[in-house]
């Protein structure tokens, strides 16, 4: 069995309740509900009204909720606005944002009502996340959420991308804790982790201030985790042992890296999907690591098969 199958294998055997919220407007999540459904992988919670689902949605594992007509929705305006009120939400606001499928999502997990939230098949990576970010919120002791690739290819070490989709232009600081909080779910999952701090630049080769930004991430990072982290490094001495050598890269991240920071998210997001579309790697995620509970976001490009993944990936966060 391979590690997403191990993966997979082990997130069929939490019990869990698994929030998907474009079932009832987007094909591809309908049909993944029903695979979910039909294979007792999940339970879940949808959003529509009985009549737009078949009898599979009308089994014990799936709620069926319409939220025009939720007893608790006034209840949840009024948590929405208390939560936001200090960042300018008015009542108004608050009840009308509750009413769209993504915030409140995002109350019914606050509330426990399920424990995870899986959306974006059909609005943006946006759309999902900001509701998250401002109602669920990072994890104590973490303060920033990063969106993680695991990279896929049978015969072959699985690799760590981050930050693939959710910080446009990290400091110093927030590389640090993405490359800390990476490592983490990759010992967590995967194995040992090897932590590359990526850089056109490798050991002071070039010097700027896109190089010095990856340099401060490294010394931070080294001195707030045991976790080997080396850097900056260009990817090919993190994942060639001969090039790292050369290029005096003596240690045990150097050509052996299995988790790959990038320096911002133009580099991060066209760089999973390259080694994807060139190297032939399967993409599992992303996984938004350091959230208090799990939601993660879909590709509005994704397959069935990628959303049944993505809730079984889900689950394990929980
Ligand atoms: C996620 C995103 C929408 C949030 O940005 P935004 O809507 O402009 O909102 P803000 O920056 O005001 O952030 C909203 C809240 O989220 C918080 N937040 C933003 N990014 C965060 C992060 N990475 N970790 C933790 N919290 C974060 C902010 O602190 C703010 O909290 P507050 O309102 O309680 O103070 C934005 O970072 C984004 O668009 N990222 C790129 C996503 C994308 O398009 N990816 C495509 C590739 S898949």
């Amino acid at each position: 069995m391979n590690i997403i199958e191990k993966i997979l294998e082990k997130s069929k055997k939490i019990d869990a309740t698994i929030i998907l919220p474009e079932a009832n407007i987007d094909e591809r999540v309908y049909k993944a509900a029903k695979i979910l459904l039909e294979n007792n992988l999940c339970k879940l919670i949808v959003f529509g009204t009985e009549n737009e689902f078949d009898s599979t949605f009308k089994s014990k594992n799936c709620k069926i909720i319409d939220i025009k007509s939720f007893p608790n929705l006034k209840e949840f305006a009024n948590q929405l606005y208390e939560l936001r009120k200090d960042k300018g939400l008015t009542r108004f606001q608050a009840k009308k944002l509750i009413s769209q499928p993504d915030y409140f999502s995002m109350m019914l997990l606050k509330n426990k009502i399920a424990d995870g939230v899986v959306a974006g098949a059909s609005w943006t990576t946006a759309n999902t996340l900001r509701p998250a970010l401002q109602i669920i919120k990072t994890k104590p002791g973490k303060s920033i959420v990063t969106g993680a690739m695991l990279m896929f290819k049978e015969g072959k070490t699985p690799l760590l991308f981050a930050d693939i989709s959710l910080i446009e232009n990290p400091t110093s600081e927030n590389l640090a804790e993405i490359a800390i909080s990476s490592a983490e779910f990759y010992k967590k999952f995967v194995g040992t982790p090897k932590v590359a701090m990526l850089s056109y630049s490798t050991n002071g080769s070039a010097k700027g201030e896109l190089v010095k930004k990856v340099q401060d991430a490294v010394a931070i990072a080294k001195k707030s985790c045991n976790f080997l982290i080396d850097g900056e490094m260009q990817a090919d001495s993190a994942l060639d042992k001969q090039t790292a050598k050369k290029k005096g890269i003596n240690s045990a991240v150097g050509g052996q890296a299995n988790v790959l920071i990038f320096p911002d998210l133009n580099s991060g997001n066209i760089g999973y999907k390259l080694v994807s579309r060139l190297g032939g790697y399967t993409p599992v995620g992303p996984i938004m690591l350091n959230l208090n509970m799990p939601v993660n976001d879909l590709s509005r490009g994704c397959t069935v098969n990628e959303i049944v993944n993505t809730v079984l990936l889900t689950k394990i966060l929980i």
